[in-house]
């Protein structure tokens, strides 16, 4: 199957105070995904009890909404063929240890507590998670062109 599928993902605090946005932005541009939607935010009590009510009650919960409500973070919306998947699989498994080289989680990331960044585990949790961070009505952008037709627009 080759879906156009959309994402959601999130550069968390111990990647965005360790400078490692640029390189982690890179790594999904690179693959050919667009980033239709970004921004750096601070996470609302809540925003992270939203984002992550699957994980309520369990032993690493607590800590967690405390990790990603402690410093900013950058949300995005990734766009491309299955998406959802392949942007997983370029994190890497979520305990670092597991993850495969050369997967940003592999590379970047110390323990699984700060395992630098979130991507969403299905198109349907996708959906729910971006609408916690974006008005996805207004603030997805999807009037992409080539650069030859920006070329094009600008001599008309
Ligand atoms: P994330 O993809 O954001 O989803 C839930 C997060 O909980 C996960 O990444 C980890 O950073 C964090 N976490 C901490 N402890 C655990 C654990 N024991 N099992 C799964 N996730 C954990």
């Amino acid at each position: 199957m080759t879906d156009t599928e959309r994402t959601f993902v999130a550069i968390k605090p111990d990647a965005v105070q360790r400078g490692l946005m640029g390189k982690i932005i890179t790594r999904f541009e690179e693959k050919g995904f667009k980033i239709i939607a970004m921004k750096m935010l601070e996470v609302t009590q809540e925003q992270a009890a939203k984002h992550y009510e699957e994980h309520y009650g369990k032993p690493f919960y607590n800590g967690l909404v405390r990790f990603i409500t402690s410093a900013p973070i950058v949300a995005m919306v990734v766009e491309g063929i299955n998406a959802v998947a392949e942007v997983r699989h370029i994190l890497g498994a979520t305990n670092p240890a597991n993850a495969d080289v050369g997967s940003i989680r592999a590379d970047f990331s110390p323990i699984m507590a700060c395992n630098c960044v979130h991507a969403s585990d299905s198109v349907a949790s996708a959906e729910r998670e971006a609408k916690i961070y974006f008005d996805v009505e207004k603030e997805l952008c999807t009037n992409w062109k080539t650069m030859m037709e920006i070329v094009l627009d600008g001599q008309k």
